[in-house]
C-alpha cells in the first residue's frame, strides 16, 4: 500500500478517511458508497481480475485488538465459502498498511432501507425479499453461518429484483467482549455494541432477536426473529420494536407484544400476520426451527397473492379495516355522503307522503336508475381495471373469464405484480357486491396458450407488438 494512504485513511482514528485511486492489495478504492456502524464501504476495482468490487474499511476501533482482528479476518474468509444467488459474495479479507478491508461483491441497485423510506415495496415485493433472504439464510445455516445483523441496510435489491444478503457473517466482529457460547453459537454483548457504535454510528437494536439483546448463546434462529422484523416493516412500514431511544429498543425486543400488523395496515393477509408472528416468538424455540420451512411458507403465500387468491379476511376485520379507511377521509368526503343521503331521506318522505302514488312512481324510477347503475359496476369497475393495466407498458395481453382475470407480462417484475394487485384491490374496494374480482399474473406464456387465451370470449386488451413478437 502507498505510504500515503494509511494516513489518508486516518488509521488511528475510528473511522478511516479515504482517497480515490489508491490501492489496497490489488484493489483499487474509489468512490464513497455508504457508511454503517463497522466502517466505511467504497467502490473498488479489483485490478488482477479486472472487475468492480465493493471494499469495505473496518474502523480501526474495531481492528485495534490484534486479536480480534485475526478473527474478524476469519471470519470474513468462513463467509466467502458461502455461494448463493441471495448473498453478496465475500471476495478477499485482509489488511494493509494497517488497514483491515474486506472485498465483496458489488451490487448495484437499493438497500430495502431506502425501498422502505421511499415506498417502493408493496406486498408482493415485499414477499418476493423475504423469500429470498430466507433462502439465503438458509444456505448459510446448513452451512454454520449465521448473519446476526439481518435489517434493511443489509439486504439489497438489484434492479432486475434479485436480492443480495451484504456483510454476511461480519457482525460477530462487533462482540468485543470475545465471549464464545457453546459450538456453533456466539455471544453478543449489546453494552459494548452501544459503546462501540457510540463512538461511529449510534446503531438500532431494533432488528436485533431478544437472545442477541440478552447476550445469550445464538443460532440461525436469531436470524429468523431479525428476518421477521424486516418482513414486518417491510409490509407495514414500521419497524414493531424502534423505540425513542437505544435502551428502550432493547427492552421492546427482549419484552414487548409485537403490534398486530392490521393496526398499522389495512388488508394484511392473515397468513402473512401468521409467518411475521411465529419468525417474532420471544423463545427461539417457538419460532420456524429452520430458513427452508420459512422460506416454504412464504412460497406458499407469495404464489397466492401472485394469483390474486389470498384468503379473504374475516368480517371483522373488513370492518376494522372500513373504519380504518373512513377515518382516514378528509372531512369534505363525509360532507357528501351526509348530504347525499340527507337528500334522498327528505326526497322519499315528500314524494311518498305527499302525492301517494304519483310519488311513488317518482320513487321507483329512481330507485330502478339506482339499481341499474349498481348492477353495471362490476362491469364499469372491470373496464376501468383494464384502462388502468393497459397503460404498463410490460403489460401485453389481458382476458377476463368471470370475475377472473389473466394478465401476461413480459417480466416478473415484483414492482410490477405490486402496481396490478394494486389497481385490482383498488377495484375490488368500490365493489357494493358480489365476488371481488381475482388476478392472475403470468409471464412465460407458450405461443400455444397465447392463442388459446386469444381465440377466447374475454379478450379485453392485447399489445400491438404482443401477437408478432410471441405467435408464431
Ligand atoms: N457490497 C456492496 N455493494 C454496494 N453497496 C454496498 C455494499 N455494501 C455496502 N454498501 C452500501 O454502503 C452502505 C453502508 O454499508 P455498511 O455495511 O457499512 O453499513 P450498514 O449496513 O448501515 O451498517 P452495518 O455496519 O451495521 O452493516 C450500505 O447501506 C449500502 O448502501
Ligand atoms: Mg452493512
Amino acid at each position: 500500500m502507498n505510504a500515503n494512504l494509511g494516513n489518508a485513511l486516518g488509521v488511528g482514528a475510528a473511522l478511516p478517511q479515504v482517497i480515490t485511486g489508491q490501492t489496497l492489495k490489488h484493489f483499487r478504492v474509489e468512490g464513497l458508497l455508504g457508511e454503517g456502524g463497522m466502517g466505511l464501504v467504497y467502490r473498488g476495482y479489483d485490478t488482477r481480475l479486472h472487475r468492480p468490487v465493493a471494499v469495505k474499511l473496518l474502523s480501526s476501533e474495531l481492528t485495534s485488538d490484534p486479536e480480534r482482528k485475526q478473527r474478524l479476518l476469519q471470519e470474513a474468509r468462513a463467509a466467502a465459502r458461502i455461494s448463493h444467488p441471495a448473498i453478496a459474495q465475500i471476495f478477499y479479507a485482509d489488511e494493509d498498511g494497517g488497514v483491515t478491508f474486506v472485498v465483496m461483491e458489488l451490487v448495484e441497485g437499493k438497500t430495502v432501507r431506502a425501498l422502505i423510506q421511499n415506498r417502493e415495496l408493496d406486498l408482493l415485493g415485499a414477499l418476493d425479499v423475504a423469500l429470498q433472504v430466507a433462502e439465503g439464510l438458509a444456505k448459510a445455516h446448513e452451512q454454520g453461518i449465521v448473519h446476526r445483523d439481518i435489517k434493511p441496510a443489509n439486504v439489497m435489491l438489484t434492479p432486475d429484483s434479485h436480492v443480495k444478503i451484504l456483510d454476511f457473517g461480519l457482525a460477530k466482529l462487533l462482540d468485543a467482549s470475545g465471549a464464545q457460547g457453546p459450538a456453533g453459537t456466539e455471544r453478543l454483548d449489546p453494552t459494548r455494541i452501544a459503546q462501540t457504535r457510540s463512538s461511529v454510528v449510534m446503531g438500532t437494536p431494533a432488528y436485533m432477536s431478544p437472545e442477541q439483546v440478552r447476550g445469550v448463546p445464538v443460532d440461525g434462529r436469531a436470524d429468523i426473529f431479525s428476518l421477521g422484523v424486516l418482513l414486518f416493516e417491510m409490509a407495514t412500514g414500521q419497524s414493531p420494536f424502534r423505540r425513542e431511544n437505544f435502551m428502550d429498543s432493547l427492552h421492546a425486543v427482549a419484552f414487548d407484544e409485537t403490534p398486530p400488523m392490521n393496526s398499522l395496515r389495512a388488508h394484511v393477509p392473515e397468513e402473512l400476520q401468521r409467518i411475521v408472528s411465529r419468525c417474532l416468538r420471544k423463545r427461539p424455540e417457538d419460532r420456524y426451527p429452520n430458513a427452508r420451512l420459512l422460506a416454504a411458507d412464504l412460497r406458499r403465500l407469495r404464489r397466492d397473492t401472485e394469483a390474486g387468491m389470498v384468503r379473504q379476511t374475516s368480517w371483522r376485520q373488513h370492518l376494522m379495516d372500513t373504519w380504518e379507511q373512513l377515518r382516514h377521509r378528509p372531512p369534505s368526503r363525509y360532507v357528501w355522503y351526509v348530504a347525499g343521503a340527507v337528500v334522498v331521506g327528505v326526497g322519499l318522505y315528500f314524494s311518498v307522503g305527499r302525492n301517494g302514488i304519483a310519488g311513488l312512481l317518482v320513487v321507483a324510477t329512481w330507485a330502478f336508475l339506482l339499481y341499474r347503475r349498481i348492477r353495471n359496476r362490476p362491469q364499469r369497475l372491470r373496464e376501468q381495471f383494464v384502462q388502468r393495466v393497459s397503460k404498463i407498458p410490460e403489460v401485453r395481453m389481458i382476458t377476463f373469464q368471470g370475475r377472473q382475470a389473466t394478465v401476461i407480462v413480459d417480466r416478473p417484475v415484483p414492482q410490477l405484480y405490486g402496481r396490478i394487485n394494486g389497481y385490482l384491490s383498488t377495484s375490488n374496494r368500490k365493489l357494493y357486491f358480489g365476488e371481488p374480482m381475482t388476478v392472475a399474473i403470468l409471464h412465460e406464456v407458450s405461443a400455444e396458450q397465447t392463442n388459446k387465451l386469444l381465440s377466447g370470449p374475454g379478450v379485453h386488451f392485447v399489445r400491438d407488438d404482443a401477437i408478432t413478437t410471441r405467435v408464431p
